[in-house]
C-alpha cells in the first residue's frame, strides 16, 4: 500500500529523511553477475551532491555510499542490494523558527493533512534528500542498460527563459549547469545568482534523452512505457509537467502533420522524425526516447510571504534553511536516474513477455 517502492522486475524501496540518520535504498531484481563498484555510485551521488557551487544549497554532505548487500567482489549476486548514506550536516535548528507555519509551496500542509504529524526539520520524507537512494539505485540500473547498450542523459533545457538549442550528445558535459549550448550556460548560472540576490527562485525546463532502446519496451495497458516513465517524473519532487516528443504541440498540429512516416534503413524499421518522442501504443519503438520536464521553482525562498500557522492564523514566513536557488541543476542526475530504472525495469519485464526470447 504505501508508496516507497518503484518498479516491478526491478524495483527500489527508498527510505529516510531530510534530518533523521541517513537515507537509502534497496534495490532487489538485478541480475546476478553486473559489475558495479562503489566508486561508479559514488561518481553518480558525486553530481547529485549540495554545496558544489552558489546554484546549490551550501548544505555540505559528503554522501559517501555504503553497500551492505547484494555485491560480492565487484559483481552483483541477484540478491538485494542495500545502500546507504548517512545525514551529516542536518543543521534543524533553522527550522524551529517556521515548525508551526506552513511553507507556501511546499508539502508541509498536506503531510500535516495526511499524518497528523510533521517532521518539520528540513522538510522530513518530502525533501529532496530521499532521491539520494534514487540516484545510488540508478547508477546500478545504468549499468544494467550499458550491458544492452542503452544510454540515458539529461540536461538543462531552459532556465529563467534562456533556451538552449544546440543538442550534441557527445558534447555534452557532466558540468554543473548540464547545458547543450555552452555559450547559453553562463547566462543561466547569471539569471540563478540574481534571482538567489533578489531573495527568489528559478524553475526550469529539463530534458531527457534514451539512445539505444530497444523497440518492445512497455506493458499495456495500465503500464505503457509513457505512462511508468510519466509516473517516474512526477514523483520527483518539484516535477510538474511532462511532454514525450513533440508534446503539447502535437495538440495544433494535423494529423498528417504530426504522424512520424516509417522508412526502412538497411532492414532496420524507423521513422524519419520522432514527434512521437520513442513510443507508440505505451511501446518503445527503437528510436530515441525523448522527454521534457517542467520543474517548478524552489519552493523555500528567503523573501518574505503569507502563510499561516498550525493554527490557522495569518502570519508571514521568511525561508531561512539552506536551499538551492533552482532545483533543476540538482534535478537532472535524479531524472536520469528515474528513466534508467524504469528502462531497467522494463527491460527485465520484456524477457517474460514472448515464449521464445534471446
Ligand atoms: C534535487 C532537488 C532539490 C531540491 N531542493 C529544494 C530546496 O532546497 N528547497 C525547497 O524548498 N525545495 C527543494 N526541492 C523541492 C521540494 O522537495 C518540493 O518542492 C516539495 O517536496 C513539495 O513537493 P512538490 O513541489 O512536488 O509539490 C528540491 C527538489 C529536488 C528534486
Amino acid at each position: 500500500m504505501a508508496g516507497s517502492t518503484f518498479g516491478k522486475a526491478f524495483s527500489i524501496t527508498t527510505w529516510g529523511e531530510s534530518h533523521g540518520a541517513g537515507v537509502g535504498v534497496v534495490v532487489d531484481g538485478c541480475p546476478a553477475g553486473l559489475e558495479i563498484n562503489a566508486e561508479e555510485i559514488q561518481s553518480e551521488l558525486n553530481r547529485r551532491k549540495t554545496g558544489q557551487s552558489q546554484m546549490t544549497t551550501p548544505r555540505q554532505e559528503k554522501d559517501l555510499i555504503q553497500i551492505m548487500s547484494g555485491v560480492f567482489e565487484g559483481k552483483t549476486t541477484g540478491t538485494p542490494i542495500s545502500m546507504l548514506v548517512y545525514n551529516e550536516d542536518a543543521d534543524s535548528s533553522k527550522y524551529d523558527e517556521i515548525k508551526d507555519k506552513f511553507r507556501p509551496g511546499h508539502a508541509d500542509f498536506s503531510y500535516l493533512a495526511k499524518y497528523g504529524v510533521r517532521d518539520h526539520r528540513g522538510g522530513g520524507r518530502s525533501s529532496a534528500r530521499e532521491t539520494v537512494g534514487r540516484v545510488a539505485a540508478g547508477a546500478i540500473a545504468r549499468k544494467l542498460l550499458a550491458h544492452y547498450g542503452v544510454k540515458v542523459v539529461a540536461y538543462t533545457k531552459e532556465l529563467g527563459g534562456i533556451v538552449a538549442q544546440k543538442i550534441d550528445f557527445d558534447e555534452i558535459e557532466r558540468n554543473l549547469v548540464r547545458c547543450p549550448d555552452p555559450d547559453v550556460a553562463p547566462q543561466m548560472v547569471e539569471i540563478v545568482l540574481q534571482a538567489k540576490k533578489e531573495l527568489d527562485s528559478l524553475g526550469g525546463v529539463a530534458e531527457v534523452v534514451a539512445i539505444g532502446v530497444p523497440p518492445g519496451l512497455g506493458e499495456p495497458v495500465f503500464d505503457k512505457l509513457d505512462a511508468e516513465i510519466a509516473k517516474a517524473m512526477l514523483s520527483i519532487p518539484a516535477i510538474k509537467g511532462i511532454e514525450f516528443g513533440a508534446g503539447f504541440a502535437l495538440a495544433r498540429m494535423h494529423g498528417s502533420q504530426s504522424n512520424d512516416p516509417f522508412i526502412n534503413v538497411g532492414g532496420k524499421i524507423g521513422t524519419i522524425e520522432n514527434k512521437a518522442g520513442g513510443i507508440l501504443g505505451g511501446i518503445s519503438t527503437g528510436e530515441d526516447i525523448l522527454v521534457r520536464l517542467a520543474v517548478k521553482p524552489t519552493s523555500s525562498i528567503a523573501r518574505q510571504q503569507n502563510t499561516v500557522n498550525t493554527e490557522g492564523e495569518a502570519t508571514t514566513i521568511e525561508v531561512r534553511g539552506r536551499h538551492d536557488p533552482t532545483i533543476i541543476v540538482r534535478a537532472i542526475p535524479v531524472i536520469e536516474a528515474m528513466l534508467c530504472l524504469t528502462l531497467a525495469d522494463h527491460l527485465m519485464r520484456q524477457r517474460l513477455a514472448r515464449l521464445e526470447f534471446n
